[in-house]
């Protein structure tokens, strides 16, 4: 897969810079991700009460909310840590939103009290597309989406 993430944080850094609203910039920045070889489904899951509900997405229809614990998104909001899934299949609990979803990463994004703002979840049609490389592109672009969700 050739990712150039390089590129996309670089116009993600560009595009959020002169925005303040977080919707917008969630909303541009799924944009700029869905452009990424493999991505099928990329979008933010916000936390809201005790449930994950569903933000700004690019792809296929999605599941509105899904409850803490529940699934890989609601598993790396309560472990609060990356979740690389090769074979969703694999993963028990697993919640199927599209059944042509076959791997999938789940970043959490803190907001700056540390506490978990959202998840940023990509899903391929692929199994196995995801990798080390494209968990540390996403974490560090949850580092700076931390610094743009407003205090
Ligand atoms: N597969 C996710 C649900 C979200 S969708 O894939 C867009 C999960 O198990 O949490």
């Amino acid at each position: 897969m050739n990712r150039n993430y390089d590129h996309a944080l670089q116009q993600i850094e560009g595009v959020v810079s002169g925005e303040s609203d977080l919707i917008a910039n969630l909303s541009n920045i799924a944009a700029i991700l869905k452009e990424l070889d493999g991505y099928f489904w990329v979008g933010f899951y916000l936390v809201k009460a005790d449930e994950l509900v569903v933000g700004p997405f690019q792809g296929p229809v999605a599941c509105s909310r899904i409850a803490k614990g529940k699934g890989v998104c609601g598993t790396a909001w309560s472990e609060n840590k990356t979740i690389l899934v090769q074979n969703v299949h694999d993963f028990p609990g697993h919640i199927a939103c599209s059944p042509l979803s076959q791997s999938e990463i789940v970043v959490p994004i803190l907001d700056q009290t540390g506490k978990v703002a959202m998840v940023l979840d990509v899903d391929s049609s692929s199994v196995g597309n995801f990798g080390e490389k494209d968990q540390l592109a996403l974490e560090k672009l949850a580092e700076i989406i931390t610094k743009i969700i407003p205090v």
